[in-house]
Parts: C-alpha cells; sequence; structure tokens
C-alpha cells in the first residue's frame, strides 16, 4: 500500500522536531579562542574577522567574566607578540614574566574555574613565522620539540589547565608529556592539534596575530611540510593515533568545515574526546556573506557548529561560540 512509512510525521511541527533531534548544541561544547595584546585598555577589532577582538589584559579580565556568566567554561588563549621580541627560537615564549604568562594568570585570577588552554607553537614568536625553528630553508624538528616542550613546562607554571600543541612537529606530544610528569604536572592535560591540515582558511588568524610566514629567502613560503596534506584521510587517523599513543588527552581535527569526513572517521576511530577547530577563515566568510546580505548570519552560523557536533566533535573550538550562546538564549 502506497506510503505507510511516512517520516514526515516527524518532521511536521517544531514539537515534534525538538523530541526527536539527534544534535543539540550547548554552551558547555564550546572553546572560546582569545587574542591577547600587550597594553591597557586595548579592544582592537581584527579587520578580518568582524566582532572579534584582540584584548589587553585588563579587557581579559571583563570579557572571561561575560563569558563565564554566559556558561562558556574554557578559553584558548593566543597572544600577539610585538615585532622586537620575535626571533628565530621564539626565545620570548619562555618568558615567565611573557604575555602567555601573564594573560594564564591573568583568566585564572579573574575567574578560578575557567579551564585555561593556551597555544604552543613559535609562530607568534618567530620572526619568521613558523611553527618551529626555520635553519636552511627548512624547519627543524627535535631543536623545535624541545622549545615548544619548554614552552609547555612554562605555561603548565602559569597555571595553565592544558597546553595545545599546535606546531605538527613529530614528537612533540611524547616530548612535553614527559616533560609534565617529570615537572610534577600530573594533571596538566594535552589537547593535540592531531590532524592539522595546511589550509588557507588560517588567513584571518595569522592577521590578528601577524604571524603569517615571512617572504624572505631561504624561509619556507607555507606550512606544507609540517602541516598536511588536505588531500588527505589515512595521514589523519595515522596522526592522530600516534598523538594519543605519546599521550593526548583530547586530539583535535583543524580545520572545521571542509574536515568533516576526517572528524567523523577519527571519531570513530579513537576513544578520546575529539575537539573540532572552526577556524578564522569559516567565521570570516560566514560574517562577509552575511554582511552582504547574502547570507543569514544566525542560521548559517547554528548549521555549520551542528554539522560540526554532528560528525562527531566533542568540543568545538570557535569564534561564534558567544554569538551561538546569546542564539540558544
Ligand atoms: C599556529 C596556529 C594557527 C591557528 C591556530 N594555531 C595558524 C597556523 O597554523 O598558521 C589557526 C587558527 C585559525 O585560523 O583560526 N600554530
Amino acid at each position: 500500500m502506497y506510503p505507510l512509512i511516512r517520516p514526515r510525521r516527524l518532521r511536521s511541527n517544531e514539537a515534534i522536531r525538538s523530541l526527536v533531534r539527534e544534535t543539540i548544541l550547548s554552551p558547555s561544547d564550546f572553546l572560546v579562542p582569545l587574542f591577547v595584546v600587550e597594553g591597557k585598555g586595548v579592544k582592537e577589532e581584527i579587520p578580518s574577522m568582524p566582532n572579534y577582538y584582540r584584548l589587553s589584559l585588563d579587557n581579559l579580565t571583563k570579557e572571561v567574566k561575560e563569558l563565564w556568566k554566559m556558561g562558556l567554561r574554557s578559553v584558548l588563549l593566543f597572544v600577539k607578540v610585538p615585532d622586537n621580541l620575535k626571533d628565530n627560537k621564539g626565545s620570548e615564549a619562555l618568558n615567565e614574566n611573557g604575555l602567555m604568562q601573564l594573560a594564564i594568570k591573568t583568566v585564572k585570577n579573574a575567574c578560578p574555574e575557567m579551564l585555561v588552554m593556551t597555544d604552543v607553537a613559535l609562530d607568534p614568536y618567530s620572526s619568521y613565522g613558523h611553527d618551529g625553528i626555520v635553519a636552511d630553508g627548512q624547519i627543524l624538528n627535535d631543536e623545535s620539540v624541545e622549545l615548544l616542550t619548554e614552552m609547555s613546562v612554562s605555561h603548565a607554571n602559569a597555571g595553565a589547565d592544558f597546553v595545545a600543541p599546535s606546531d605538527m612537529m613529530d614528537g612533540r606530544i611524547l616530548s612535553i608529556r614527559e616533560a609534565l610528569e617529570d615537572e610534577g604536572y600530573l594533571n596538566t592535560g594535552i589537547m593535540a592539534y592531531s590532524a592539522k591540515y595546511a589550509s588557507a582558511f588560517y588567513g584571518p588568524f595569522r592577521d590578528a596575530l601577524d604571524s603569517a610566514p615571512v617572504d624572505i629567502k631561504n624561509v619556507p613560503k607555507d606550512k606544507k611540510s609540517y602541516q598536511m596534506d588536505y588531500a588527505n584521510r589515512f595521514e589523519a587517523i595515522r596522526e592522530t593515533q600516534m598523538d594519543i599513543d605519546e599521550g593526548a588527552d583530547i586530539v583535535m581535527v583543524k580545520p572545521g568545515l571542509c574536515y568533516l569526513d576526517i572528524v567523523r572517521e577519527i571519531k570513530n576511530e579513537v576513544d578520546v574526546p575529539v575537539a573540532v577547530y572552526q577556524v578564522s577563515g569559516e567565521y570570516a566568510m560566514v560574517k562577509a556573506a552575511a554582511e552582504k546580505g547574502w547570507l543569514d548570519h544566525d542560521a548559517v552560523m547554528m548549521e555549520q557548529l551542528t554539522a560540526i557536533k554532528r560528525a562527531g566533535a566533542n568540543i568545538i573550538a570557535s569564534y561564534f561560540a558567544k554569538d551561538a550562546v546569546k542564539f540558544l538564549g
């Protein structure tokens, strides 16, 4: 007989749709990236990231208090380092009174229960804009890992709950885990950027931190020798598995939307929490199209964030965190 089964019954009104809805976003899904700058009273809008700001420490205090009130409980810190403090080895990254170390303390002072994660990579500190040390047109692996390890310990010293190495050097998770254990930071976690692709979607972020690879002879112009080729799938699983074996507590796929196949595959494969980073370029595209009146900002935002969660994300790092929580009401 003509259709006994009518899937449309379950879609006929909002009450039934909400009853059978499989994926629900809530404030606890989000990790909020924050950009910190030197100075006082600074709140600079990032030109390619409308309504997203670089904050000085005093404004960081205000921001985390606001996030906490909204139910947002974790932040991921990035710093913009002045040019005169940059060098090839990112020495400033180890300054115990450096901006990152102060930012960690600032957040913990303002909001002791806020979970603080920190970006671990050399690029904001590197005069060449690379995540590791540059030598003879190459990015050195093991020497960079040593620095990233010291940087992680320095963040733990300052009070970070989690370090988040975003550099994609080989072996860094094991090295960082061992160093944290040696220093007694048994409960400091590692969120590994495990499947991080060499993506053109990071452009606005590099504007925010002024951290793009520089155009100088003998300096690689892109990050393709460490970040993954976006054509690859098996490699993502291998990288992720390696990070788990080396001691990662949380693994991450990055960027988000173009990589949801990878997210699902990794989610099916591993039993640690999976984070997804919806990156700056993804944010910028929605903002730009919405400004032109070509897309409905909130509708597209919620569709994308829900898709990321549906794909398997347990944690979503997103510049839309506040907008989404406001939308959720
Ligand atoms: C740096 C880092 C990048 C991002 C997070 N950490 C940029 C890069 O790898 O060049 C990108 C985040 C974004 O685009 O929102 N290691």
